[in-house]
């Protein structure tokens, strides 16, 4: 397949790239670069064992997309957009632009040049504070916070999109919390500034880069007191768009949940990281994160019905290879960019 991966650059998008290219597809990376490093590309390339062609472009730029799209694909892969939560509530605006323009515009542009095959990234934060857990897909869709809202939009706009043309065929996939790294520590997630989601943070408080963890809350009605969140390793999301670009035939549109379908609560993952880095990862108490719920974690049989796939790798797994990405990149791609950047500016004449 020759597949277009828009926001290819970034953490989830860099691990499905590589796999497209080791399974043989055609891809080009469309990335504003605005969360992601040029160095992933590379990485992509030489992990992929073959290239993916990069565009710098935004995909709110309806010009650029379709000079683009007029090649011809087979598929798109949608994982441009801002994605942190709590800058959301700060930031509203920015999020409904970056998120819910861009993806109205890639369907614009997927209608003007005859593409019709979408994957699309969407997430458990649809589902906001569940009534129960595990979580399925029909449970009700109560978004807490902006960033939410624009998952939801989106997937409204999608859905009404396919029913409009029976041709256009959609999946959209839900992740709940997306850890690990590549197992060659080349690609991982690569936060500008302090990471707001637990395991990198957990991965540079074992570092040194923090002195410790704080812990939001620890009198959830869980079984340690701490949040319980269902952690999925990246390379299993990356393995799901594989079969879900298998599966886009013939119009229509489906949701599922990617989890592992069992949760973890924080001190789980700070006492699985400290047995893999063998170091103490020390924590202290706060209170709880505004917005924050007790438990989360998917009911996947949808995914594993329809697609064939369930998570193959657990929580051991997602420490170490988040572990290995951190010594080989403390300080990620965009500091040692920024770092390379300046000797060359010390150095030039
Ligand atoms: P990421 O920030 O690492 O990757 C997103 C990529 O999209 C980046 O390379 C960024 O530069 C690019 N991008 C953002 N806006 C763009 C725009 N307007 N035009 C072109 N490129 C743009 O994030 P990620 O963790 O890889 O997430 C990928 C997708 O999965 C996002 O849509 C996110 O909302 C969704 N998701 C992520 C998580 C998570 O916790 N990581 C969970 C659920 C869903
Ligand atoms: C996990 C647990 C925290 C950091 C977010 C988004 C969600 C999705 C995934 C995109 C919680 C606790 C965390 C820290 C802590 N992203 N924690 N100290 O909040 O489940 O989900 O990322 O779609 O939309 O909301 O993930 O990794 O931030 O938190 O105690 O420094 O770790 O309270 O219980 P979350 P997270």
């Amino acid at each position: 397949m020759k597949v277009l991966v828009c926001g290819g650059a970034g953490y989830i998008g860099s691990h499905t790239c590589v796999a497209l290219l080791q399974h043989g597809h055609e891809v080009v990376i469309f990335d504003s670069l605005v969360n992601s490093s040029p160095f992933a590309v590379e990485n992509i390339n030489i992990l992929g064992k073959s290239s993916a062609r990069f565009v710098l472009g935004d995909v709110r730029d309806r010009d650029a997309l379709e000079a683009v799209l007029a090649e011809g694909f087979d598929a798109v892969i949608h994982f441009a957009g801002l994605k942190v939560a709590c800058e959301s509530l700060e930031k509203p605006l920015v999020y409904f632009d970056n998120n819910i323009v861009g993806t109205l515009t890639l369907l614009q542009a997927m209608q003007a040049t005859g593409v019709r095959n979408l994957v699309f990234s969407s997430s458990a934060s649809v589902y906001g504070q569940p009534d129960r857990v595990p979580i399925s897909e029909n449970a009700p869709l109560r978004v807490i916070n902006p960033y939410g809202r624009s998952k939801l939009v989106m997937e409204q706009l999608i859905g009404e999109f396919c029913l409009a043309d029976p041709r256009f065929s959609a999946i959209l996939l839900r992740y709940f919390n997306p850890a690990g790294a590549h197992p060659s520590g080349q690609l991982g997630e690569d936060p500008s500034g302090s990471p707001s989601n637990l395991v990198p943070y957990v991965a540079q408080v074992a570092a040194g880069l923090h002195a410790h963890l704080s812990i939001f809350g620890n009198d959830y009605p869980t079984h340690d007191g701490t949040g319980v969140r269902d952690y999925i390793h990246v390379m299993d999301l990356a393995d799901a768009h594989m079969k879900a670009l298998d599966r886009l035939d013939g119009g229509g549109c489906i949701v599922m949940n990617l989890g592992a379908g069992r949760g973890y609560s924080v001190l789980d993952v700070v006492a699985a990281f400290e047995r893999v880095c063998g170091r103490p990862v020390p924590y202290v108490f706060e209170d709880r994160r505004p917005g924050d719920v007790a438990e989360v974690w998917a009911d996947p049989s949808l995914a594993e019905r329809t697609l064939g796939w369930r998570a193959r790798y657990g929580l051991r797994r997602m420490c170490e290879d988040a572990w290995r990405w951190q010594i080989k990149h403390p300080h990620g791609f965009r500091r040692e960019e920024a770092r390379r950047l300046s000797l060359r500016r010390l150095s030039a004449p």
